[in-house]
This record gives structure tokens, C-alpha cells and sequence, in this order.
């Protein structure tokens, strides 16, 4: 995609960028820093366009300026950060997309990364550049008219600090972390018409430049290895289905990896249980899942984390034709458990099953976590505003909780139970692959976990956080790469050596 922002860290012992942007708290005084660069009629124009603008420092609010006359810049860009007493709470990779929002394009800003009260530490700083970049990206590959493009011109940022070089430092992982989330994004927004799963697979075939060993199984593979509800999705497709494993070997040697497993439905029709033509367009984001393991596995590798982790991604097109599977059709798992396809659009836990249960025979994992555009229940019960969270270890859920506030990307715990179990129980098979509405998302779960035995596991249902989500101050692209910071540091924070 191409790069909408150019991020610099540097001393304050200059300013040269058309605008300044200073952060203020509900005080409205700038940080002493500041007080150098501003120009001296500074003071006296806040507060009368504060007060006329009813500015008041709000956290993440902002207002722009005309500079004073005398001052060696264009424009003031006046930042909320709230009051003093409510520090603890600010998220700085939010207050970096803030501030990205109120910045041209094609200009050019000095940041003087300082809070009205005193010194930002250089994890702080970075959360900004964090929240800069990712509120910046924006999907115009297909955009071909002069407007657009130049709505795609660079925002050139430098952030001024006391000490380059611990920010740069700290910068660097949150770069690579950034670099994930935007592959996530794009996965997500490129069309099915290009984004099908060969397709998909090649792209995470290049983080092999970044020191991942990629497998690529094809259809020959898969029916070797006995995907057959894997490859029963994708046979009413001319797109061949896909299974890639990507490993990144960080932790020592010998050390059991972490797991992480993607849907990758490219497109999702719902097959012969055709899905109403409304909105159908949607479907190409139901490949939320593996982009979010391939995106978290380029930032893993990308800022070199200290772990072994193995991400497998089932990639399938889910078509309607004359080869398609049928309601009715019974299909024998990887696991050797038979299933009844009730309905062809409860597609995705059928390529999981398989997918999951190779994960779990072949590697062993420390734990388990699956991502998945898995059923609109999830939205009906949480909205887009937490992932539905099912999992088998207590352990394993505090940190996916944990990690969800750190970041903003939060989940919320859901019942798995033998009563919901048995919903799925097949008059003609082992099991059923629907049980209708009631508890759409629980029953999905709980086809999962009827292929996961006691390796720690976690599903997380994405289908409302993945795509379409609404806008954040980090997010402004259809496809959110929702999951890539939330695993990140779940690795950070547990699981590196
Ligand atoms: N990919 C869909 C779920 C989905 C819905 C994702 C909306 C994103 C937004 C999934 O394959 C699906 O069709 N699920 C069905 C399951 C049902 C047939 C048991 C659903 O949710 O209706
Ligand atoms: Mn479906
Ligand atoms: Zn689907």
C-alpha cells in the first residue's frame, strides 16, 4: 500500500514543519517544551480560539490555529490529553490517531511529544508513532482519479523528544507491529476477484524474506493428509482451496510454539444455502481470520519476538455449482469424526475443524488460539465492540482479557457447556454443522471444540470486530486487521523467553 505517512524522531532543537502540533490538557497551557517554539503572541490566540471554539482539552479533542505572525510555522494544532487527574487512563496510541486526523496531506508537522505536565516516557512516544501510522493507512489501490490521489499524498511527521534514541527504539517493534496490522487490512479489503486463495497463500508466502519457513499444501496435499471438511467448502469453487504454515522460530530450539489458526474464506456466497444478495459484497472480509495470523506473524517476526510460534491459515472459496457440497452431504473430518452439513453457509467451522486439528496433532502447541469470521450471532449478541472469546483454560482467557484492554482490542468471555454441546448432535452423523439460531455462536464453538482435545484453546469470533467496524481514532479502513495487536501482546507479555 502505498506509505501515507513519513515518521521521523528527532531533538527539539528546531522546528520546520508547516504545522505545530502541541498537546494541552484541560488547562489548555502548553508543555514547557513548547514554550520556545510556539512564538510569543502563542498564549493570548489559544485562549481567545478556545474559547470561542468552546475548546476545552478534552482527551483526543483537537483545534487548529493560524499560527501567530511571528511564529516559523503555519499552523497550531492543539491536541486534548484531559485532565491531570485521568493520566492513567489515556491511550496514547489513540491520542497518535488524534492527532493524524487533524494533520494535511502532503504537509508537513513538527509533534512536540510532551504532556502539558512533564516528559513522556519513550514507550509513550512510540504508542503515538503506533497510533500516527495505523489512523494514516488508508486502501486506494483501486482509486484512479486525481482526488483520491491526492488524498494519498504523505503526511510528513517528526516527532520532537529529549531522547531520539530510546524512542527510535522503541519505535522500531511498534513499526513492525504496524506493518502487520496494514497486511491484516489489506488482506481484508482486496477484492475476492484477486484475493482468492492461491492468491492469498502467495502473499504470505513472501514473509519467508523476513525469516518464516512458509508451507504451502495444495488440494493434493490436503486430500493426502484427509481434509475432507476443508476441501468440501471449497469444491463447489474453480479456485483451488489452500492451507498455508507459516512457523517463525524466535524462542529456543525445542521449544514448543505457540499456535495461532485463521478462516480464510476468501469469498462466502454460503454455497448451495445461497445468502441473500444484500450486503453479500462483505463476504471477501471473511478472511479476517488468517489475515490477522499472517499480519501477527509478520510482526512477530518483523520485530524478531523471542518465541516460537506457528500460524496455519485454511484458505477456501465458498461457491454455489453444479460440484458444490450439498445440505444433506456427509463429510468425515481430519479427526475421523463424521458431519452432517446441515446448511452450506456454516462453512467456516468446517475448514477450522480440520485446521485446528492438524495444528494440534502436528505441533503439540502451547496453546491454541483460532481466529474466525464465524457467525453474525456474535454481532447480535456484542456488537462490533468485543470479539466473542470461547475457550477451554481460565488461564489462557484472563490473558486474551488482559491483552484485549492493554490494546483496545477487547474480548468478552462466552459459554461453552455439554447442554450448548449437544445442540450439535446429528440425527445421521456425529455431529451437525448448524443447530439453528439460538445460540448461533455458541453452537459454532462449541463444533470447535469437538475438534480440539486438551491443548489450551481459545476461539475468538471476529465477525463483528474484523470488518466494517466503526471509526476509531487508529482506524479508518473497512477491514480493521482487528487481532494482530491483541496477539502481539499476548506474546509480549507471557509467552517470550
Ligand atoms: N461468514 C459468515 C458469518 C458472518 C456474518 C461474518 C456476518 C461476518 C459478518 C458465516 O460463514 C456464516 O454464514 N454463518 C452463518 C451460520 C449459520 C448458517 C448457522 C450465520 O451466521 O448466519
Ligand atoms: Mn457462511
Ligand atoms: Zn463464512
Amino acid at each position: 500500500m502505498s506509505q501515507r505517512l513519513k515518521l521521523e524522531v528527532k531533538a527539539l532543537n528546531a522546528i520546520a514543519g508547516e504545522d505545530l502540533v502541541i498537546l494541552v490538557s484541560d488547562r489548555l497551557s502548553p508543555p514547557k517544551a513548547a514554550e520556545d517554539w510556539i512564538g510569543s503572541g502563542a498564549h493570548a490566540l489559544i485562549a481567545r480560539a478556545a474559547a470561542a471554539e468552546r475548546f476545552k482539552g478534552k482527551a483526543l479533542s483537537g483545534l487548529t490555529l493560524l499560527a501567530p505572525e511571528d511564529a516559523g510555522y503555519e499552523r497550531l494544532i492543539l491536541v486534548g490529553t484531559g485532565p491531570e487527574s485521568e493520566r492513567g487512563k489515556l491511550d496514547f496510541a489513540a491520542l497518535g490517531g488524534a492527532i493524524a486526523g487533524r494533520l494535511g496531506h502532503g504537509r508537513s508537522a513538527d509533534v512536540i511529544a510532551a504532556l502539558p505536565e512533564g516528559d513522556l516516557s519513550a514507550g509513550e512516544v512510540a504508542e503515538i508513532g503506533l497510533g500516527l501510522r495505523l489512523r494514516s493507512y488508508a486502501f486506494d489501490r483501486y482509486k484512479t482519479k486525481s482526488r483520491d490521489k491526492d488524498r494519498s499524498e504523505p503526511k510528513i511527521v517528526t516527532l520532537r523528544v529529549d531522547d531520539p534514541a530510546a524512542v527510535k527504539k522503541a519505535l522500531k517493534a511498534r513499526e513492525a507491529i504496524a506493518g502487520g496490522v496494514e497486511l491484516a487490512r489489506d488482506l481484508v479489503n482486496e477484492p475476492p476477484n484477486v484475493l482468492f486463495p492461491e492468491e492469498f497463500a502467495e502473499r504470505a508466502g513472501k514473509l519467508d524474506k523476513l525469516g518464516v519457513e512458509v508451507e504451502i499444501l495444495d488440494e493434493k496435499d490436503l486430500k493426502k493428509i484427509g481434509m475432507r471438511a476443508l476441501l468440501g467448502v471449497g469444491q463447489g469453487s474453480h479456485r483451488e482451496s489452500r492451507v498455508v504454515v507459516m512457523r517463525w522460530n524466535g524462542g529456543a530450539k525445542g521449544d514448543k510454539p505457540v499456535a495461532f489458526v485463521g478462516k480464510g474464506v476468501t469469498f462466502d456466497t454460503g454455497g448451495i444455502s445461497i445468502k441473500p444478495a444484500g450486503g453479500m459484497e462483505d463476504m471477501k472480509g471473511d478472511m479476517a481470520g488468517a489475515a490477522c495470523v499472517t499480519g501477527l506473524m509478520q510482526a512477530l517476526a518483523a520485530r524478531k519476538a523471542k518465541v516460537n510460534a506457528v500460524g496455519v491459515i485454511g484458505l477456501v472459496e465458498n461457491m454455489p455449482d453444479g460440484k458444490a457440497q450439498r445440505p444433506g452431504d456427509i463429510v468425515t473430518s481430519l479427526s475421523g469424526q463424521t458431519i452432517e452439513i446441515i446448511n452450506t453457509d456454516a462453512e467456516g467451522r468446517l475448514v477450522l475443524a480440520d485446521v485446528l486439528w492438524y495444528t494440534q496433532e502436528r505441533f503439540k502447541p502451547v496453546f491454541m488460539v483460532n481466529l474466525a469470521t464465524l457467525t453474525g450471532a456474535i454481532l447480535v449478541a456484542l456488537a462490533q465492540e468485543n470479539a466473542g472469546l470461547f475457550s477451554n483454560n481460565d488461564e489462557l482467557s484472563e490473558r486474551l482479557f488482559a491483552a484485549g484492554k492493554a490494546t483496545g482490542e477487547t474480548v468478552w468471555r462466552m459459554p461453552l457447556s455439554p447442554a450448548y454441546d449437544k445442540m450439535i448432535d446429528s440425527k445421521f452423523a456425529d455431529m451437525k454443522n448448524s443447530a439453528g439460531r439460538h445460540g448461533g455462536s455458541i453452537t459454532a464453538a462449541q463444533f470447535l471444540q469437538r475438534h480440539v482435545n486438551d491443548t489450551p484453546w481459545a476461539h475468538l469470533d471476529i465477525a463483528g470486530t474484523g470488518m466494517g467496524s466503526p471509526n476509531s481514532e487508529t482506524n479508518r479502513s473497512w477491514g480493521s486487521g482487528w487481532g494482530v495487536r491483541l496477539l502481539d501482546r499476548l506474546v509480549a507479555d507471557h509467552y517470550e523467553s
